[in-house]
Order: C-alpha cells, then structure tokens, then sequence
C-alpha cells in the first residue's frame, strides 16, 4: 500500500503581537496566570489589511515556491472564521497564488477539527490518484470578547500543508480515533464576530473527546501507547496540551510524563490559539524544537474540535524530516511581529469591516498578500512587492 501523509508544511502568522504580560497588568491579574496557568505568553493579531486569507496565502505561497504546482488539483481550506457564507475563502487564495483553474477548492468547517478532516479527505484522493498533491490551508483569527475569560487565548496564524504519497515528512497509519457528541461548550452564532464559550465544561467536553479517540482507535487496532513516542494536540491554550497528555497517561496506561510538551508548543506560547492551525503549528514545533532525532518515531496528533468532534491519528516521522530554514523563517516572522499597546490592541479588536460601504484598507502589513477593501459589496485581495512571482 502506497505511503502518505505530510510532505511539506509552513506556518505564518499576523503583523502584530500582544505580551501577555502588558494584558495581564493593566487588568491587575498576575501575568503569572496567564504564562504559567495558561501557558502563553504572546498572541499574534492581524493588522487591518490581514486576514485568514492574506496568513493563509502567505503560507501556502511558500510550500509552492519549493514544491511547484504539479500534481495539485486540490485545495481545502480549513477555518472557522469563515468571510462569506458562500465563497470559499480558498478560491481567493487561489487566484492569489495562481493557481491552474483545474484546481478544485472546498471550505471545510468543524471548529478547530476541520484540518484533520481536510487531510482524511487528502488521503482519499492520494490513494485514488497517488500522482495528485493536496494543498491544506488551516487558517484562523481566534477572538473572544474582550474583559472575557477567553481573552488571553486569542490569537492568528495559519499551516499550509502538502499531502502526496511518499511523504518526506510524516507518513500517516491508516487507524484513526473518531469521537464525536453534541455538546455546547463553544461555538459562535451567525450574527457574532466572536465565539461564544463556556470555558470550563470545554476544558472537560475535550479531555473526554481525547479518551473517546483513544478507545475508538485502540478497537481499531491502533498502536499500544508504549509504541507511540511523542503526542502533538490541539492547544487552545499550552497548559491544555499538559492536561491532555496526564489524561492519556492515565486512561491509557502511558507513561509520556511531560515528553515532547515543551517542544511542541514552543510556536504555540507566542501564536496564542490558532484554531484549525493549532495542531498543525504544535507539529511544526515539535519539529523542529525536539532535541532528540526523531526519524522513525511514532507520533500521535489529537485534534479537538468544539461541539465537538475529535480525531486522534498516528504517523512515522521520515528520514530528513528536518528543515532549520523552516525554523528560522517561523521564528523571524513571530520576531518581527509589530508590538502593540493595551489600548492600540483593544481598538485593534473593536474594528469590523462591513460589507456595506466600499472600503480601501491603508497598506499596513509585510506579507506578500493583503486584503485591499471591499468593493460593490466583494472582498479585495492583491499581492504586494513582498509577493515573488512563482514558479
Ligand atoms: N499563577 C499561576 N497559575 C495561576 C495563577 C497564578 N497567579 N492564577 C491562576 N492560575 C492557574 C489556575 O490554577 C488554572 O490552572 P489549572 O487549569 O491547571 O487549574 C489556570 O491558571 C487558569 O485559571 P482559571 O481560573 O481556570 O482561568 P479562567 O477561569 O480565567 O479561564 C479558560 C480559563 C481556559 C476557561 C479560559 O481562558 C477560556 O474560556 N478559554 C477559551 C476556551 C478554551 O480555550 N477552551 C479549551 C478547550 S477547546
């Protein structure tokens, strides 16, 4: 059976960063809560010309300037920050890449989950036609309302992610563990721009979610937990990615300790949530932050979406699965973000454009693509000098 799974992937992130720490003082918490308690320490937010589509693009952009585009005839963008009911916010990313119009493009919606679900759907198409290539664009703006609990885990960033066969980075095992129930622990209605959450019963509707998977995959003849080396999750926030790993110690008899927390969330801490991109970005930290090789190592990936659905799939690290450049593109973009202000931040936050009025946004950002305005009721991409033209 033809190998596949990850070939290639690649974070990026927003224009502005908040620390914590400011956030934390001016409302006389300890920033300890927040770093410590939480276990995050930065959350990155979108300039006004920036959006999943301009952070999506931007990661996407450079999988293709390595990869090219044969073989792609597909692209699912997953996100829940969706900009129309209608368009997938994919198709713009497509012109903005240039893609071949023979390139089918799909939103793909579950909460944070939808990424996993984008690359089984990959997988199906791959072992179809093993010489096709699926672009995935997890992409997302974490926002909660302001003063609320939730707060403190806000945050921006996208993975783009490359599906084929004989993957240079991961190779994904065929059992996976599926956990699915109707709970209302998050979500965010049609006439809100931020989520609304019930942050303690989404804490536990998770951990239930990750031991649900865990049974789902171990009847279906999925690896003992002591074959399985590192476990990357969804991180809401980091401290989340510690509970889960105790709860799977526990449930399924493992003794992981503490192995790999840290390294995988090192892009998490400074990203803040990222929704759909989280799991992808706590993989890429992983990584690329490991001091062990870990060519040949079994990893999980959990991946928890409120309201919820969950997944909880496996995969053997590839030989020359590391890549320093990646690294060091990651960290110089989290390096240079724009620092705001408590008060910047929070005007930030209150702005929403409306479709209504046509609307020309001011060039802020530095990423090769920005959202433009909106016209005659339509949203407006262009690409700016930092976009090379690809091959
Ligand atoms: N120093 C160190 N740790 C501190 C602290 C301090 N001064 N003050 C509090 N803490 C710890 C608490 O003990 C707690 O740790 P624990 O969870 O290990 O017990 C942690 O910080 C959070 O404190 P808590 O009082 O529970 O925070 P909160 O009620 O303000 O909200 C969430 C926490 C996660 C519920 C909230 O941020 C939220 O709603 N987030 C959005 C939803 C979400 O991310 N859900 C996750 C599943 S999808």
């Amino acid at each position: 059976m033809t190998s596949i799974g990850i070939h290639d992937l690649e974070v990026a992130t927003a224009h502005h960063v908040l620390d914590l720490g400011l956030l934390a003082e001016s409302k006389g918490i300890d920033p300890a809560k927040y770093r410590v308690g939480l276990g995050q320490d930065e959350m990155s937010m979108p300039a006004p010309d920036e959006d999943i589509v301009t952070m999506g693009a931007s990661a996407a952009w450079e999988i293709l300037r390595r990869h090219g585009t044969d073989g792609i005839r597909t692209l699912l963008f997953a996100t829940e920050s969706g900009l129309d009911q209608s368009k997938a916010a994919g198709v713009w990313v497509h012109e903005l890449l240039g893609l071949p119009s023979q390139v089918r493009v799909v939103e793909v919606k579950q909460a944070c989950y939808s990424a996993t679900a984008a690359i089984q759907a990959a997988m199906g198409i791959v072992s179809r036609f093993p010489e096709e290539r699926v672009l995935i664009i997890a992409s997302d703006v974490a926002r909660y309302e302001l003063d609320s609990p939730g707060e403190p885990t806000q945050g921006a960033g996208a993975v783009a992610m490359l599906i084929g066969a004989d993957p240079a980075i991961l190779e994904i095992e065929p059992p996976s563990g599926i956990h699915t129930a109707d709970v209302d622990d998050f979500w965010r209605p049609n006439d809100s721009s931020t989520a609304v959450v019930d942050g303690a019963l989404s804490v536990r509707a998770y951990l239930d979610a990750m031991t649900g998977s865990w049974d789902d995959l171990a009847g279906r003849g999925g690896p003992a937990i002591g074959d399985i080396d590192r476990v990357v999750y969804h991180q809401p926030f980091t401290k989340m990615a510690r509970k889960a790993q105790q709860r799977l110690d526990r449930h399924a008899g493992g003794s992981l300790g503490t192995l790999g927390l840290d390294s995988g969330s090192v892009y998490n801490r400074r990203l803040g949530n990222t929704y759909t991109a989280s799991l992808y970005s706590s993989l890429a930290s992983l990584l690329d932050h490991e001091e062990e090789d870990l060519t040949g190592k079994r990893l999980g990936l959990f991946s928890y979406g409120s309201g919820c659905v969950s997944e909880l799939i496996t995969g053997i690290v590839r030989p020359g699965y590391a890549d320093a450049d990646r690294s060091a593109r990651v960290r110089a973009a989290l390096d240079t973000r724009v620092p705001l202000d408590v008060p910047s931040y929070r005007s930030l936050h209150a702005l929403e454009h409306s479709s209504v009025n046509d609307l020309e946004t001011s060039h802020v950002t530095r990423a090769p693509f920005r959202f433009s305005g909106v016209r005659g009721r339509a949203r407006q991409y262009e690409r700016t000098d930092g976009a090379a033209r690809l091959p």
